[in-house]
């Protein structure tokens, strides 16, 4: 990965390869993304390279991050020492859905969610519903639910909206980068700051 992309898309001079790159999402919609969480105790799913990460703990409380491949998450825990917020994070290593694997870690208000949607590579069909992403986003989901009412999740843009419908009341934030529809955010209980469609546009970089 090209240093300048990496400055481009994350802002600072960090680490990543093409999988870390590719996932994490654009500094300028996870600044926005963060705004939501000032002073709360944040559970993310899942770190990837650590973008959200840093966007989170430069306005929540802590941030406790879950990420199940070891190599990404010294990626993480790289990128987060170079943003001076290694007392900001408290970095999991396993299976944010396997049982007791919050134990012991503090509690938490809120939770951003982040799941890998690309992880059958090309031809992959995305499903939300009965899910087929890592991990699955509708169990995340449900399981995040019995922690906190307070969620956010990150879907892609190709994602069949009727297969939302029978989610709670939510805001649903289209993010696009130009004129390119790039991700979807939903913001769920004390996250959402209106009901329904909104549109977050950034302009690209010259
Ligand atoms: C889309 S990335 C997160 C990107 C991050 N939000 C960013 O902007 O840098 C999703 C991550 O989930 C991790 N993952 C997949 N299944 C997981 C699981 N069951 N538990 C924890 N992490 C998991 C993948 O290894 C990947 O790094």
């Amino acid at each position: 990965v090209r240093r300048r992309d990496i400055l481009e898309k994350f802002g600072d001079d960090y680490v990543a390869d093409d999988r870390t790159f590719k996932m994490g999402i654009d500094h300028r919609f996870t600044e926005c993304m963060a705004e939501r969480f000032v002073g709360m105790r944040v559970l993310e799913a899942c770190t990837g390279g650590g973008f959200t990460t840093i966007a989170l703990a430069r306005k929540a409380a802590h941030v406790t991050t879950v990420e199940i491949d070891p190599a990404i998450r010294l990626q993480a825990q790289a990128n987060v020492e170079r943003a001076g917020l290694l007392d900001r994070v408290t970095f999991v290593g396993g299976d944010v859905m396997s049982e007791g694997i919050l134990d012991g870690y503090p509690p938490i208000e809120a939770a951003f969610l982040d799941p890998d949607w690309a992880v059958a590579g090309a031809g992959h069909v995305y499903r939300f519903r009965r899910s087929n992403t890592e991990p699955p986003a509708d169990a995340l989901l449900e399981r995040t639910f019995r922690l906190t009412s307070h969620v956010a999740i990150v879907l892609p843009p190709f994602v069949a909206l009727g297969e939302l419908e029978g989610l709670p009341t939510h805001e649903r934030q289209e993010l696009y980068l130009g004129d390119s529809h790039e991700l979807y955010c939903l913001y769920f209980g004390g996250l959402a700051r209106s009901v329904g469609t909104t549109r977050l546009r950034v302009d690209r970089e010259r």
